[in-house]
């Protein structure tokens, strides 16, 4: 065959190949983000090996710094909008010094061995991340294809750190676990995807509570909800007080509001709370008179509301914090005491799940509470209750478990799994449905670990559905007037700016 009939020849051959899926479009902007990264990640390391000064990790970090702005400013000049991601490479390269300080700190024997060691991991850190930048999609709403390259690379560097003999408190596999931990960082904060396209990637829905008057106030509040979150709650409007402030008189006009933006914006409505005994609760209610009042007006309630948004409304917590404060048990064996408890006794709760599933048969009704986060009494009531409703053949489907960080410390995404495994193992979906993180005395790096995590748990459970923030601003957070004032435990701060939380939740939302 002559040159040019072989040209011809693979020419022809090529044509008739199977035509390959069309590509993603790539995140231009991320994509030489996390070479940036990756190159810095592949220095911190190398510099190590040699004992690496201040002034060495210095330098590394301002040349990634550079090169990760270059990219913006290339990406921008192509046409690209790079504006949402972040513009700060500084919360990534602090996690990579930590994790270069990590690997040092639990590698012995001898220098050269060492030095094998970090060379090791700077190699695969720099692969996997530039393998992440080639890859990442940046059309909105398709989920990322699986990556048989990081799996190469990982099985690589799994092979290389098995064979390297000197002593390490890093397995094979926990070694990787790092590493991919700083990818997923990384693409937290180069992707241009938003929250709410990593979450419907992931099978997840992202929400916040919001109030209408703030949406209708503030300009910035409606277009950040809209592009950042696919759930939306009411953060007080569909609550008893509002909805029947007095008997019989029913006002659903906040919530319709509410109800109207979401699917203007196809967002889920998760509705909160059917009855809550603890707070926002008319007194004419609290006055019932009898067992047959007290049903009565439980009855019309939330056969009331929930007719009223039957189809538009997906979900209900229905009983809002059935039980004590910590879970103590008391006279009431662990059940909070309201007028409730008192005129209908314990079975008040599946009366009302009943009620409200014949109103609407479609909706998916939640009991929802605090301090259930951690093992302890309240936890453990609280599966009791679910289970004793399911044994009786109640109308129960979820479990909200509300997360707000502080009150019982600051969990693991571990515990935190632990958690929504107890309910998801009963065959009840499980929903973070308040979450925020106090970081006014903790600071905002760990806020965004904690948001990290308590994605990543969500996430590591098939059962669990959404993590819901309980706000989006800082501005207009609840602790603020709740004993906090000045406290910021959102994801964006007062002036709309995405926090290190922002990132950190990305992050959690491609966890593995
Ligand atoms: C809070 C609201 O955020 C406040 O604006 C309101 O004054 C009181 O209720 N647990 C819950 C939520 O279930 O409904 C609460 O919301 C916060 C604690």
């Amino acid at each position: 065959m002559t040159g040019r009939a072989r040209i011809a020849a693979v020419l022809l051959l090529l044509s008739t190949r199977a035509a390959p899926a069309s590509p993603l479009p790539l995140d231009v902007c991320g994509g030489d983000k996390l070479d940036a990264l990756g190159n810095a990640c592949r220095a911190l390391f190398r510099s190590e090996t040699h004992g690496s000064s201040v002034n060495d990790r210095a330098r590394i970090t301002a040349a990634a710094a550079r090169r990760w702005h270059r990219a913006d400013a290339a990406a921008t000049a192509r046409g690209a909008d790079c504006t949402s991601a972040t513009n700060a490479i500084a919360p990534a390269v602090t996690d990579l010094s930590l994790l270069v300080a990590r690997f040092d700190q639990s590698t012995g024997g001898t220098r050269a061995c060492r030095s094998r060691r970090l060379r090791a991991a700077g190699a695969a850190c720099r692969a996997l991340l530039r393998n992440a930048g080639d890859r990442l999609p940046s059309q909105h709403g398709v989920p990322s294809p699986p990556d048989p390259e990081a799996a190469q690379l990982r099985a690589g560097f799994q092979a290389r750190w098995q064979k390297i003999r000197c002593p390490t408190s890093f397995t094979p596999d926990s070694a990787t676990a790092a590493l991919d931990g700083i990818v997923e960082r990384g693409i937290g904060d180069a992707t241009t995807l938003t929250l709410r396209e990593l979450a419907t990637n992931a099978g997840v829905l992202v929400g916040a509570a919001v109030e209408p008057e703030h949406i209708a106030n503030d300009p910035q509040f409606g277009p950040t909800l809209a592009q950042e979150f696919s759930s939306l709650t009411p953060e007080n409007k569909m609550k008893w007080d509002t909805t029947e402030p007095v008997r019989g008189q029913f006002d659903f006009t906040p919530g319709d509001a509410l109800v109207d933006f979401a699917e203007q914006h196809g967002m889920r409505v998760r509705g909160t709370a059917l009855f809550w005994g603890r707070l926002q609760l008319p007194d004419y209610v609290k006055a019932a008179a009898s067992a047959d009042d007290a049903r009565a007006m439980l009855t019309i309630h939330i056969s009331t509301v929930v007719q009223h948004w039957a189809g538009r409304v997906a979900e209900w917590d229905v009983v809002n914090e059935p039980l004590t404060l910590l879970g103590d048990p008391g006279t009431t064996d662990g059940l909070d005491d309201h007028v409730m408890l008192q005129k209908l006794g314990p079975g008040y709760i599946a009366e009302a799940l009943a009620i409200a599933h014949a109103a609407d048969p479609a909706a998916k009704l939640y009991l929802n509470d605090f301090f259930v986060e951690i093992p302890g009494q309240k936890q453990d009531r609280f599966v009791r209750l679910a289970s004793d409703l399911l044994a009786a053949g109640a109308p129960l489907h979820g479990i909200g478990i509300e997360s707000h960080m502080g009150f019982v410390g600051f969990p693991s995404g571990d515990v935190l799994e632990a958690a929504i495994r107890r309910f998801t193992d009963l065959g009840l979906e499980v929903e973070l449905t308040e979450v925020d993180v106090p970081a006014l005395t903790r600071g905002l790096s760990a806020q965004a670990d904690s948001y990290r995590s308590i994605f990543a748990a969500c996430l590591a459970v098939p059962g669990c559905r959404a993590v819901t923030t309980w706000g989006v601003s800082d501005r207009y957070s609840w602790l603020r007037n709740f004993g906090a004032p000045g406290e910021i435990p959102l994801l964006f701060d007062d002036d709309w700016r995405r926090k290190p939380a922002y990132f950190g939740a990305r992050a959690g939302l491609l966890a593995r």
